[in-house]
């Protein structure tokens, strides 16, 4: 403790010397304040230690998560393997449904997070990840955004066609082999409920699970040409398609290799490049390839849709039943509702579990 003191009052003395004016003053207030409350220091790390670390380290954003220890009766050898992807702006929705998974759950331990990050994203993240996490178990992928960049066509919304969004395509094969099924999940969501539920599911021989919609109109999803075009419409024949939302997703790895379906998804962003069959971005072909053919989950493991529609500003309510996961797919991010301050009802919901240290924020801005 008293080395880490030492260190950051080094450091404010340094970035003292070497920044402009108004953080010059910072450091100096920080350490005035350090050396005023020397028993506060002592208390793990405290405000003003974290206030000097945030003016000299920009990575340090994040409050430290506290331990989660496992219950009576966790098998040290069942690991439940989660994947999300890892990029600078949704930091603090990652952060919060890691944060999320650990606090419901009865074997915090026995997870293992696998973070698809793009070749050309700040390898910074990751260490924000083990600051704020010590004692994670996880590993980071690098995903090569050349390897779809010339696959994307231009969807309704821009935030849809930024290569990490077609990451989840290539899951399986980044990766490594000795994982057979991983939960794939989308950063701006939390998780209220212990997921171990939704990983001990039967795929019943399906090689993805997530809740299905089937009373929601499939045909929108396409447009006009796909359907009155026989030989595409024909894709669907066979099966009852429903939509699923891509942000929740069982899927059997192996299977998923093995039946190669990157390759089938990706014939159909190759389709959408020649016509227009579709509006939105990675879904869709997720849809032509698996609607129809996965196994059904409750409805439980995905509200979705609470970051509203396409239209800024709209609010959208919960659905009626049970909750284990609560998702603001759409436009709103509950993080940016709240900073500001004009949340919905449901973005109350998501603030327990941020993590980042707006009271530094604020400090810096007085
Ligand atoms: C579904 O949407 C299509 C096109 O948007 C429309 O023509 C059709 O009437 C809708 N079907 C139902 C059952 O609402």
């Amino acid at each position: 403790m008293y080395i880490a003191i030492a260190i950051a009052i080094i450091l404010s003395f340094i970035a003292a010397m070497t920044t402009p004016l108004p953080l010059n003053r910072d450091g100096l207030s920080s350490l005035l304040l350090l050396l005023l409350l020397p028993s506060l220091c002592l208390t793990g790390l405290t405000l003003t230690e974290a206030r000097i670390w945030r003016s000299v380290a920009f990575e340090n954003v994040f409050r430290e998560a506290p331990v989660y220890n496992n219950g009576k009766g966790c098998s040290p050898s069942s690991t439940i393997h989660v994947a999300m992807t890892l990029d600078e702006n949704y930091l603090r929705g990652t952060m919060a449904a890691v944060l999320s998974i650990l606090q419901h759950s009865m074997c915090p331990e026995n997870f293992e997070f696998h973070f698809l990050q793009t070749s050309s994203s700040s390898p910074r993240i990751s260490s924000c990840i083990s600051s704020t996490f010590p004692y994670l178990n996880f590993r980071v992928y690098r995903f090569d955004s050349n390897r779809v960049q010339g696959k994307i066509s231009r969807s309704i919304r821009q935030a849809l066609d930024q290569p990490l969004n077609y990451a989840r395509i290539y899951l399986a094969d980044l990766i490594m082999d000795s994982v057979k099924r991983v939960i794939y999940l989308d950063s701006d969501l939390v998780v209220v409920d212990d997921i171990a539920k939704l990983w001990r599911v039967d795929l019943e021989g399906k090689v993805l699970a997530a809740p299905e919609y089937c009373h929601a109109n499939f045909t929108m999803y396409f447009t006009d040409r796909f359907w009155s075009d026989q030989r595409l419409a024909r894709t669907f024949e066979g099966r009852r398609p429903c939509y699923f939302n891509t942000g929740v997703m069982v899927v059997d790895v192996e299977k998923w290799r093995h039946l190669g379906m990157t390759q089938r998804v990706e014939e159909w962003m190759a389709v959408q490049k020649q016509k227009r069959i579709y509006l939105l971005g990675s879904l869709p072909p997720f849809l032509l390839v698996l609607a129809g053919n996965i196994k059904a989950v409750d409805h439980r493991w995905n509200q979705h849709g609470l970051g509203g529609d396409n239209i800024e500003g709209k609010c959208r309510s919960l659905h009626p039943g049970p909750i284990s996961l609560v998702h603001w797919s759409g436009k709103g991010k509950p993080w940016l509702r709240l900073d500001s301050r004009k949340p919905c009802i449901v973005d109350h919901l998501w603030a327990p579990y941020d993590l980042y240290r707006s009271e530094n924020k604020h400090f810096l801005e007085e």
